[in-house]
């Protein structure tokens, strides 16, 4: 079955072609990095009008990089949600009036379903598994027990972890966005330096909570800035920060599987790109007898590959009707 998957839910606008749910034929990102860089953040509305400017090219590029013909498609996949409306809609409209002209089924997708699945793109994970899905606008604990069988086990009840990372650079003035900026100078500081505080919230939750965090931060720049405390570096605080997210993570992440009584681990999302991250809870995994499994960092990041997976896997458990394309709406806040 080949799955055209579309995903503009927020300031990536990518397309991909899928065969079986898990052969990647192409998949095209473009990002919006140059145009939001210099808010340090996502802007909604320039975000709505880059994906305008931006999806029919990359529909094209990744049907014509999959060397198949757009009339050989057997489904279209799209993101409906959680995401920016603005960005959302150009998706989906996008890919209601392909189904429309080509007259194949559409499906809708979760994005965090996307994220969730994006292992299956390059092996098979067996159920269940715990899934830490860390992004930009997301910091979620599952057991997923099975295709579109997922339990919330915690979740942020602040910031998400992304979210700081860009708060984070923000205010060190780096750029957007933050994670990949922030790892390259951890890379450089003493994450010993300055040790910034961790939020583990009641004992034995799996909640999480990275406001407090972020505010450490800012306090700690502007006493750097009036001389209250001892030169740290722009390095030295990446290097800190970066620790005490990545040991909030990691515990919580070990915590489940130990409540659950599961013994594998998939992460996933942006975060997840996180190399520091990675080789953290896989060497802390092979130390305690699990399996770790980490998407590659492309399908990591926002990618419609992972849409089209998440795709693939619904279409199976559900017959598609034309009433369903219809009535496919953009959802800001979709639950999973
Ligand atoms: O999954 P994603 O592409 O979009 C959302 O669904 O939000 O995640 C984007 C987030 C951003 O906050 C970005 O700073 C973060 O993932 N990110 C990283 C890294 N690469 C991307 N955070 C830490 N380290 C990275 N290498
Ligand atoms: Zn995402």
């Amino acid at each position: 079955m080949l799955v055209l998957g579309i995903e503009s839910s927020c300031d990536d606008t990518s397309a991909a072609v899928l065969d079986n749910g898990s052969s990647v034929l192409s998949n095209v990102i473009s990002d919006q990095n140059t145009t939001h860089s210099k808010y340090g953040g996502v802007v909604p509305e320039l975000a709505g009008r880059c994906h305008i400017e931006s999806i029919h090219h990359v529909i094209n590029s990744a049907i014509n990089q999959s060397k198949i013909g757009l009339k050989q498609i057997d489904l279209i996949a799209v993101t409906v949600g959680p995401g920016l409306v603005s960005s959302l809609l150009v998706g989906l409209n996008t890919a209601k009036a392909l189904a429309y002209a080509l007259q194949k089924p559409l499906i809708g997708v979760n994005h965090l379903e996307g994220h969730l699945l994006a292992i299956f793109l390059e092996e098979t994970v067996e159920f269940p598994y715990i899934a830490l899905t860390v992004s930009g606008g997301h910091t979620d604990l599952y057991r997923v027990e099975g295709f579109g069988e997922y339990k919330v086990l915690g979740r942020t009840r602040d910031d998400a972890a992304g979210e700081s990372f860009d708060k984070v650079a923000k205010m060190l003035k780096l750029g957007y966005p933050g994670g990949p900026l922030i790892e390259e100078k951890a890379r450089l500081g003493n994450a010993l330096a300055h040790r910034f505080p961790r939020a583990y919230l009641e004992k034995g939750s799996l909640d999480f909570s990275f406001s407090g965090l972020k505010t450490s931060v800012r306090n700690i720049i502007s006493k750097r800035e009036t001389g209250e405390i001892p030169i740290l570096s722009d390095s030295d605080i990446s290097a800190g920060f970066q620790r005490a997210v990545i040991d909030v993570l990691t515990d919580k992440v070990f915590l489940a599987c130990d409540k659950e009584k599961v013994n594998r681990i998939v992460v996933t999302g942006g975060v997840a790109a996180n190399s520091a991250l990675r080789k953290r809870i896989a060497t802390e995994a092979n130390s305690h007898g699990l399996k770790s499994f980490f998407p590659k960092p492309e399908f990591c990041t926002d990618n419609a590959a992972m849409i089209a997976c998440a795709g693939y896997y619904k279409s199976l458990n559900k017959p598609l009707s034309l009433k369903d394309t219809i009535n496919l709406d953009a959802k800001a806040s979709l639950k999973l």
